[in-house]
């Protein structure tokens, strides 16, 4: 399953396992802006990413704790922001465009 990450001027595509979490994809490709110091426990709010509009609409909708460390995020959430930890690559999610945040 591909990944695209966005981090300004530069875009990254890597190639994951179908289940792995985009964080991961991120922190195993030693992509930068993605920390994930809690390891996709939820409680760290490190792998903020904001989801491409194209792209959004198509993944489930975040569960509560999810929304409720979105708040917590380093860089101010919009309307497109999730947790990345919480994003499975899957075949619906090939492709999935993540734009990286400036801080984390
Ligand atoms: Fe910590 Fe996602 S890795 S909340």
């Amino acid at each position: 399953s591909k990944v695209v990450f966005v981090n300004g001027a530069n875009r990254t595509e890597v190639e994951v396992l179908v289940g792995t979490s985009a964080m991961h994809a991120a922190t195993d490709n030693l992509v930068g802006g993605i920390i994930g110091e809690c390891g996709g426990d939820l409680s760290c709010a490190t792998c903020h990413v904001f989801v491409d509009p194209e792209w959004f609409d198509r993944l489930d909708a975040p569960g509560v704790d999810e929304r409720d460390m979105l708040e917590a995020t380093s860089e101010e959430p919009t309307e497109f922001s999730r947790l990345s930890c919480q994003i499975p690559c899957t075949a619906e999610t090939d492709g999935i465009v993540l734009h990286i945040p400036e801080s984390q």
